[in-house]
C-alpha cells in the first residue's frame, strides 16, 4: 500500500483527521445504513451487561463506544480510545447530543501501547480498527493484555464474502463505487482509496480467527454479516493467562 512516503501510523492518523467531519455519513452510505445494527451485534457478542467496564479501541467518532454505553449504563463505564484528535472531537460532540449512553469517556491514545494496566476491562471491542494498525498482532496482544481473564476481545470489520456470484458483485461494487463515492462526497479520493486498499489487504475472517488463536485467545470464531462483507471476530481470554 502507498502511504505517500510516511509511516503507516502517521498516514492513518492524518487520513482520519482529514475525513472526521464526514466519517459517520460516509459510513452509513457505504454500509447502506446497516452499520448501526452491526455495532449492536458487536456489543452483544462482547457480552456487555449493565455495570461492566468496557474498552473500545480505535473508537473514532465514538458510535460503538456509545452503543456499549447504552448497555452498561451509569453503573458501568466505557472508555473509547483513538489517536485522531479530529475523530475524538466529533465523538465528544456526538456524546453531548446523545441520550441514555451511560458513562462514556473518550481518551487520546495509541492502540499499540494502551495506557491501562493488565486485566482492567470486562470486555474490549475494536470497530473497523485492526486493519489500520501498523502491527495487527501487537495491537491485538495489547487488547488481550488489558481485558480480564474470561473477558472477550471482539473485532467488527470488513471481511471477505465467499459465495460465488455475490463475491464478484461485491468486489465490483467495492472496487469501483467506494473510491468514487469518496471522491464525490468527501472530496478526499486518496483517503477513500486507502480505506478500500486496507480492506482488500485485511485478512479474511477465517485467517483473523487463526490470528486471534495464535495471539492467545480461546474459542475464537467469526459471525458473518451481510453475506460475509463484514464479520464479527471474537475470542475469550483464558482464565489462566
Ligand atoms: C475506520 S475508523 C473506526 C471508527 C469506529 N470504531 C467506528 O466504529 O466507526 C478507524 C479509527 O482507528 C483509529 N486508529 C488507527 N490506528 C490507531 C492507533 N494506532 N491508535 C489509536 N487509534 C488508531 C483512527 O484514528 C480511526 O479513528
Amino acid at each position: 500500500m502507498d502511504f505517500a512516503g510516511k509511516d503507516k501510523a502517521t498516514y492513518v492518523k492524518e487520513t482520519f483527521n482529514s475525513i472526521a467531519g464526514r466519517y459517520d455519513l460516509m459510513n452509513s452510505l457505504m454500509s447502506l445504513g446497516m452499520d448501526k445494527r452491526w455495532r449492536r451485534l458487536a456489543v452483544q457478542e462482547v457480552g456487555a451487561k449493565p455495570g461492566m467496564h468496557m474498552l473500545d479501541v480505535c473508537c473514532g467518532t465514538g458510535q460503538l463506544s456509545m452503543e456499549l454505553g447504552r448497555v452498561v449504563g451509569h453503573e458501568g463505564s466505557v472508555t473509547g480510545l483513538d489517536f485522531s484528535q479530529k475523530m475524538l472531537e466529533v465523538a465528544e460532540k456526538s456524546l453531548v447530543q446523545a441520550s441514555n449512553v451511560g458513562s462514556v469517556r473518550f481518551l487520546h491514545g495509541n492502540a499499540m501501547e494502551l495506557p491501562f494496566q493488565d486485566n482492567s476491562f470486562d470486555g474490549v471491542t475494536v470497530g473497523w480498527g485492526l486493519r489500520n494498525l501498523p502491527d495487527l498482532q501487537r495491537g491485538l496482544r495489547e487488547m488481550i493484555r488489558t481485558v480480564k481473564p474470561g473477558g472477550k476481545v471482539v473485532s467488527l470489520d470488513m471481511a471477505k464474502p465467499s459465495l460465488i456470484g455475490f463475491k464478484q458483485a461485491y468486489w465490483l461494487y467495492f472496487d469501483k463505487l467506494v473510491p468514487f463515492m469518496g471522491k464525490v462526497w468527501a472530496r478526499k479520493a486518496s483517503a477513500y482509496q486507502y480505506l478500500h486498499d486496507s480492506a482488500r489487504e485485511f485478512p479474511a475472517q477465517e485467517e483473523l480467527v487463526r490470528i486471534f488463536t495464535e495471539c492467545g485467545l480461546e474459542e475464537a470464531h467469526y459471525n458473518n454479516l451481510a453475506g460475509g462483507v463484514v464479520a464479527i471476530v471474537s475470542g475469550t481470554k483464558p482464565r489462566d493467562l
